[in-house]
């Protein structure tokens, strides 16, 4: 039993010399900046998380990823367990904050209490035609330019250096549950996609995974969902058109099957667009996989050396 189950991924928070210049890039990728000081970026999506990206002016890299709890309750076993304190969360939306350090140093917040952002408008998806089924009649569609509307952050990645010894930290203090573990052969695992325990609640494929790398442990991307496929394509034109660095995309993944649309921000970390992916609930079980099903393609480009 573990100490808690979280309910959703929260934030990201990197370090970066430059804020105008991540700002820039955020945009482009279709967050809203809500915080702009000399020392920190915060930004949102469309959804009702108060912030789903932090900035910290320095030298550039990942700071750590945090997870939302459901109560400060929860929060206040877990820091009971873990010898650590409840504070209050400096950043838009407020609420408390347990920060923790996992078996490879990635500092882990686990948050609680924070007041929900008012929705962003996003334009309603608009209907598809497909033969036989025809869901827009006499109407025509238009798409207007623009960046991807993110609406959420559904997803982290991180690199770990013991996949096993990580795995039993994460599951054992918020409850992650296997969707998929990455098999090398029968007896080693290479990591596995984890999905939140929340019941008959249904939840995400993956809100982390977790994979042994051989280039060590660190951040390996960042996935936010954005409104629908013609808002990714919008959004990747966007992201084309402003020159930043396109690292693999547009696909569709065989693990958690969603469209995905990966990019580099300007300092080299991977934030991934994506839409349409599976959502599971604690009963729908856990599989065995392979590295093929992993950076296989249903549709799409080869993934790059620089994924693997
Ligand atoms: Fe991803």
């Amino acid at each position: 039993m573990s100490l808690l189950k979280i309910e959703d991924v929260a934030y990201v928070r990197f370090r970066a010399p430059d804020l105008a210049e991540m700002r820039a890039f955020l945009e482009d990728f279709g967050m809203v900046v809500t915080e702009a000081t000399a020392t920190r970026l915060a930004a949102r999506g469309a959804g009702p998380s108060p912030v789903v990206h932090v900035t910290e002016l320095g030298d550039a890299g990942f700071v750590g990823v945090a997870f939302r709890a459901e109560s400060v309750a929860d929060l206040e076993r877990l820091a009971a367990a873990e010898g650590a304190a409840v504070e209050a969360l400096d950043l838009p939306g407020g609420g408390s904050v347990v920060t923790l350090s996992d078996p490879d140093g990635h500092r882990v917040d686990v948050v609680a209490g924070q007041a929900p952002a008012d929705p962003l408008p996003v334009a309603a998806a608009q209907a598809w035609n497909r033969p036989g089924a025809h869901d827009r009649l006499r109407a025509t569609k238009r798409i207007a330019a623009g960046p991807a509307n993110v609406v959420r952050l559904g997803h982290v990645v991180l690199n770990v250096s013991d996949f096993r010894a990580s795995e039993r930290w994460y599951k054992d203090r918020l409850g992650f549950i296997t969707s998929d573990e990455i098999r090398l052969s029968p007896a080693f695992a290479l990591g596995a996609f984890l999905r939140c325990d929340r019941g008959e609640t249904l939840t995400d494929h993956h809100t982390l995974f977790l994979v042994q790398s051989p280039k060590g442990p660190g951040f390996n991307h960042a996935a936010y969902e954005v409104a629908d496929l013609d808002d990714l394509m919008r959004g990747h034109q966007r992201l084309k058109d402003a020159g930043r660095h396109a690292e693999w995309g547009v696909g569709r993944h065989i693990l958690g099957s969603q469209v995905f649309d990966y990019w580099r921000d300007p300092w080299g970390h991977t934030l991934e667009h994506w839409t349409d992916g599976d959502l599971f609930t604690a009963a729908d079980g856990s599989n065995i996989a392979t590295v093929q099903d992993l950076l296989g393609v249903q549709w799409g480009p080869q993934a790059p050396p620089t994924m693997g």
